[in-house]
């Protein structure tokens, strides 16, 4: 039988990236939506233009795609206005199965644009599997490694509030499955092994790289101020600090076990995640970027 269409929407994002390397490693060569096909590499996956604020760059992504994996940019603007548009094209042009990226808590958090994605799938007839994943560990490895690398601290106004850290790599290996395999489970909540609050996230930084790592827990307005002078737009920054106000709560907390389930091994660790990462917490490598 002959492999899937598939098509990824944000091929350089957290998880895509890792599903785009998954599928390559598995003979399937994707098709990858992305707003500057120019940008990229002619050895790499066959890139289409698409952006979310531009509707007319829908129907050319999905047509001839029989799976879709979906995520949503904060800063790409209301999902009715852009993921929910997007869906109904790939339904008309024949898209059977859509992995949508939702968020942990979606499913008890009805006014996240993630639930309002979910919903419509549930009602959209379209085979979907919608993966609500707890805070990804490349997090830190993305968004927060200058504070690491520069200041040797963690910087995250989450107070004491836990979280299910959960590898990308491990969800992409999910949504690999998701996309490829039928059977698979209307919704899978994907937390890693263990809940970690930032000090014990820079217990563990501090116990891998041998050298102290320090959570500052700073207040919202501290956040925010050192945030300011970064790139970064300002519906990001602000869904950002609502999504630490949460953690602060503590009530995100729990685990599952979904990946264990699905994957048929425990979830990478904190502990392996810094590790294997090693070369990007140094000053040298930060100061490169
Ligand atoms: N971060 C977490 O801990 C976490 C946990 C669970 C769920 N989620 C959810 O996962 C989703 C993705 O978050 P993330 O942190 O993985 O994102 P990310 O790594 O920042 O990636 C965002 C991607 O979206 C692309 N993009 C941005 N604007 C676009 C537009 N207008 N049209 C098309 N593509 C666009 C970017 O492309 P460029 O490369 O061109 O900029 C990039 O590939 C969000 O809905 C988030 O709520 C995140």
């Amino acid at each position: 039988m002959s492999s899937p269409r598939v098509l990824v929407i944000g091929p350089a994002s957290k998880v895509g990236v890792h599903l785009v390397e998954q599928l390559v490693a598995q003979g399937i060569s994707p098709r990858v939506a992305v707003r500057r096909p120019e940008a990229e590499s002619r050895d790499g996956p066959v890139p289409v233009r698409f952006d979310f604020t531009d509707p007319a760059t829908f129907a050319e992504a999905v047509d001839e795609v029989d799976a879709i994996f979906v995520m949503w940019p904060p800063g790409a603007g209301a999902v009715r206005r852009s993921v929910i548009p997007l869906l109904e094209v790939a339904r008309e042009r024949g898209v059977r199965r859509v992995v949508f990226l939702s968020v942990f808590g979606a499913g008890t958090l009805s006014f996240l644009p993630h639930a309002q994605v979910e919903r419509w799938l549930e009602s959209s007839g379209l085979e979907h599997v919608i993966l609500r994943a707890g805070y990804f560990m490349q997090n830190l490895s993305t968004m927060h490694r200058r504070d690491i690398a520069l200041h040797s601290e963690v910087f995250i106004p989450a107070g004491r509030g836990h979280l299910g850290l959960v590898d990308t790599r491990d969800v992409a290996a999910i949504a690999l499955k998701a996309l490829l395999e039928p059977g698979h489970e209307r919704v899978y909540e994907l937390t890693g092994g263990e809940s970690l609050d930032f000090y014990e996230v820079a217990a563990i930084f501090s116990a891998v790289l041998g050298e102290p790592i320090v959570y500052r827990a700073p207040s919202f307005a501290s956040f925010i101020r050192r945030w300011r002078g970064r790139e970064i737009s300002a519906g990001m920054l602000a869904f950002m600090t609502l999504e630490y106000a949460f953690t602060r709560l503590d009530r995100s907390g729990g685990l599952t076990a979904d990946v264990e389930r699905v994957l048929g091994r425990p979830p990478l660790t904190l502990r392996r995640f810094v590790d294997d990462h090693r070369e990007r917490w140094s000053e040298a490598y930060q100061l490169s970027r």
